[in-house]
Formats: C-alpha cells, structure tokens, sequence
C-alpha cells in the first residue's frame, strides 16, 4: 500500500491525539491528593526553617536557630537609648541630653540628605511644616522655627528616637549617629534661639489632636 501525504497527514494528526490523551488521562489519578511522581522534590517543597525555632526535617532536627543573645549582653556597637518612652523620660532626655556630634560642613551635609530623604515630606524643605504629606495629616507639623523654636536637642533626639503624635519612631530606620546628625539639621532650621535656657515645649506638653 502506498500511503500518499492525505494519508500520512491524518495518521499524524490521529498519532498526536492519541499521544496527547494518552498524556493528560495518565495525569488524572483517582487520588485527587496525589501529586503524582516528582523529580527532585525536595525543590517543591523545601524544609521550611522557623527563624527563632527548630525544625525537624524527616524526623531530623535540622536547624536550632535559637541564637537570642544571652541575657544582659548588647550587641556590639549597639548603645542603648537610656530614656523611656514615656512624658518623664521625654522631660529627662530634654534636660540631660546632648548631642555627642561636632557640627561640621561634612556633619551638615550627610544631615542635609538624610533630612531630604525622611523628613521633607512632612516638614517641609525649610521645617515650616508645609511638606506635601505632612499639610494632608490632620494636624500638620508645627514649624521649626515657630512652635518648636526653642525645642532642646535631647528633646529633638527624643522625639525622632520614639516618633511623636502622628510623626512614627524612627530608631529602625536611622542610626543613633544619624539621628544627632539631623538634630543638628533642626537646630539650623529653627534658628537662633530667642534665649539659651529656654524651652518653648515644656508648658503645653499636649501632643496634636488626631481628628479621625
Ligand atoms: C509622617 C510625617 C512626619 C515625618 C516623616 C517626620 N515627622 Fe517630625 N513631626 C511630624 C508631626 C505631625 C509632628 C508633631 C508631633 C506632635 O507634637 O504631636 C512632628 C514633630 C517633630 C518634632 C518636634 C518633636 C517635639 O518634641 O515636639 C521634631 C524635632 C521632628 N518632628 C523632627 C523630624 C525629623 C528630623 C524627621 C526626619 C527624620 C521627621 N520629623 C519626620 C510629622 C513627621
């Protein structure tokens, strides 16, 4: 029998859809749960290791990851902040706290960036407290060299360490030297103070209203 190409075509064709049936029914196992035959499944379905836990992979204890560090250590280079979170330790900060930076043109100009990246948008360029985000809060920020004239510089350290009202803590984002760099930056922005001792946030301690 000589086949011609109509033949040929059609055996083709049917050859195919016998393969791809084939294929596809030998996928549809009874077993809805199975995943049929893997290769390599430890890449599907890698051992999954709890950070602070232990994991057992295969009965095995695989990984202990509990590497707290032991109690009353600090980590190298971490220096704890002393004072709490609280309307005294805010007080404290503002009496005993000073900056450990010397100003500088190098120390202003790593300020200058750090303010321009997280602060300007509620602040404002010039700390007028016209940042884009900050005019859409519901109390916008009091300008630096207004309200906050006479602000000291524990109590602006302070206050970028734990947030304040509707301005968040930036202690995870900002290292403590960066923090004093940019309280260095504020006190630019707030201008001379009217006198030295003077501290224009003590008598109306009272944060913004959140108006929901
Ligand atoms: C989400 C907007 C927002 C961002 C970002 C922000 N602030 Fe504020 N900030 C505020 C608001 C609102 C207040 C007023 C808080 C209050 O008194 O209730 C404030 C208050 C302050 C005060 C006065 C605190 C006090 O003790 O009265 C200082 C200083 C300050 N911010 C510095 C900064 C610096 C520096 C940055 C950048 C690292 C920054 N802020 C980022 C919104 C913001």
């Amino acid at each position: 029998m000589k086949l011609n190409n109509k033949d040929l075509k059609l055996t083709l064709c049917g050859l195919t859809a016998i393969v791809l049936v084939a294929g596809f029914t030998s996928c549809g196992k009874k077993d809805v749960n199975s995943p049929g035959t893997e290769f390599m499944p430890d890449m599907y379905r890698s051992p999954s290791v709890e950070v602070y836990g232990t994991s057992t992979f295969n009965g095995d204890t695989v990984y202990s990851t509990k590497f707290m560090p032991v109690k009353g250590t600090i980590a190298r280079g971490y220096i704890p902040y002393a004072y709490a979170n609280t309307p005294e330790g805010y007080e404290q900060a503002g009496l005993y706290l000073k900056n450990p930076i010397a100003m500088s043109d190098a120390v202003m100009k790593d300020a200058e960036k750090l303010y321009g990246y997280y602060c300007t948008h509620c602040h404002g360029a010039a700390g007028g407290g016209d940042g884009k985000v900050g005019a859409k809060l519901p109390g916008a920020p009091p300008a630096y060299n207004g309200t906050l004239k006479n602000l000291p510089e524990g109590k602006i350290f302070h206050s970028i360490t734990y947030g304040k009202g509707l301005m968040g803590n930036h202690a995870s984002i900002l290292t403590q030297e960066e923090r004093w760099k940019l309280v260095h930056y504020v006190q630019k922005l707030q201008g001379p103070k009217e006198t030295a001792a003077a501290d224009s946030t003590k008598a109306k301690a009272k944060p913004a209203e959140v108006k929901k």
